[in-house]
């Protein structure tokens, strides 16, 4: 079979011959005109909930862009809804976590809640003609937005009530390996867990509240999964055996970490490059690809989301850097 130019799939199999795929975290966000004008109009929780609207989002970067992937316009917090939590985002996800202080974690899940989730994922497929990916979070950090007082709050469960964490754990974990598997059905190629907070534990905490659900997530996914936190890179000893993509950050550097694998590995710029000028984000683009020329298994990206109030002739910029191609200018 001919090489497909900037094959995602190709890439997450460790079998890409052609340039390497390109497609950022974030990418369906704020920075996008078009995604802000429906902004204007719709509640965070509609553009989710709206199967329409969360296929148009979808689509965007890929329209705008011309990234390699999609992945779905969701949002980490959602599956919450299914858990019977209220859901709010004003200046963030807001749930209403005072619910889960003082009972069991017995959750009756309403899978239903979360329908136009994966009617979205049916309605982005036939829109677009690049991989979709899709995603949830990593327990831990899905963990960090229910319970009170953000990482503070957290961060006293694990040292005051680690076993009371692991029953919450557990369930979210339990949820999301269903929510998963219905994305799937709904015709995702790949899924990414988002387990942004892991960083802020310690390498023993990692073990215990990261690791196993990680494990017992992938091993029930039958599409590609792509594993990301912050700094993920310093658990490389433990995250080796699993088997699965790994989403670094620039804290280290591409070309080391494939010296001790085969994995497929994604990144890896800063976001915040995004605002440095154009001619510096490029070079630094085509510095990253030429570092890792000719793998088989690496797919372009950045180290973390795009941010809000990202310019979005920057991203273009960058996006092309990556994908080789010469800008007119
Ligand atoms: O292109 C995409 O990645 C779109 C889908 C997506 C969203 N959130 C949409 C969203 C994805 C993959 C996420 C993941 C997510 N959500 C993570 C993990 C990745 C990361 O960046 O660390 C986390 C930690 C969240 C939680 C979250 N969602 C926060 C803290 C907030 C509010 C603050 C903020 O950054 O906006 C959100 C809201 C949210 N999720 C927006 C979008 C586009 C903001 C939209 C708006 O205000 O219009």
């Amino acid at each position: 079979m001919q090489a497909v130019e900037g094959d995602f799939l190709a890439a997450l199999a460790g079998k890409n011959r052609g340039r390497a795929p390109v497609w950022f975290m974030r990418q369906a966000g704020r920075y996008l005109p078009n995604y802000r004008k429906l902004r204007e109009t719709h509640t965070l929780l509609d553009l989710f909930l709206t199967p329409e609207l969360a296929a148009t989002i979808t689509a965007m970067p890929v329209e705008e862009l011309g990234v390699d992937a999609a992945i779905l316009f969701s949002d980490i917090t959602i599956p919450a809804l299914a858990m019977g939590l209220d859901l709010s985002f004003c200046e963030g996800p807001k749930l209403a976590s005072y619910l889960l202080k003082d009972r069991p974690f017995s959750f009756h899940v309403e899978m239903e809640k979360l329908y136009p989730v994966f009617e979205a994922v049916r309605l982005a497929k036939q829109r677009i003609n690049v991989p979709l990916i899709g995603f949830c979070g990593g327990p831990f950090t899905v963990a960090s937005y229910l319970v009170d007082g953000g990482e503070e709050g957290i961060k006293e469960w694990v040292a005051k009530s680690p076993e009371k964490l692991k029953e919450l754990l557990d369930a979210i974990a339990t949820l999301s390996i269903s929510y998963l598997k219905l994305q799937i059905d709904a015709g995702v190629d790949a899924v990414q867990i988002f387990d942004s907070w892991a960083n802020i534990l310690s390498k023993e905490e990692f073990r215990r509240f990261c690791l196993p659900y990680y494990e017992e997530m992938i091993k029930e996914m039958d599409v590609p999964v792509i594993l990301f936190a912050k700094q993920l890179g310093q658990h490389l000893d433990d995250l080796l055996f699993l088997p699965c993509a790994l989403s670094l950050d620039a804290s280290c550097s591409l070309v080391e970490v494939r010296k001790k694998t085969n994995k497929t590995l994604q990144g890896n710029i800063d976001p915040d490059l995004l605002f440095a000028p154009i001619p510096i984000l490029q070079e630094k683009g085509r510095k990253l690809v030429e570092s890792m020329k000719g793998d088989p298994a690496f797919i372009a990206g950045l180290g973390a989301g795009v941010k809000p109030g990202t310019p979005l002739e920057a991203v273009k910029a960058l996006v092309k850097a990556l994908q080789g191609i010469e800008d007119a200018h």
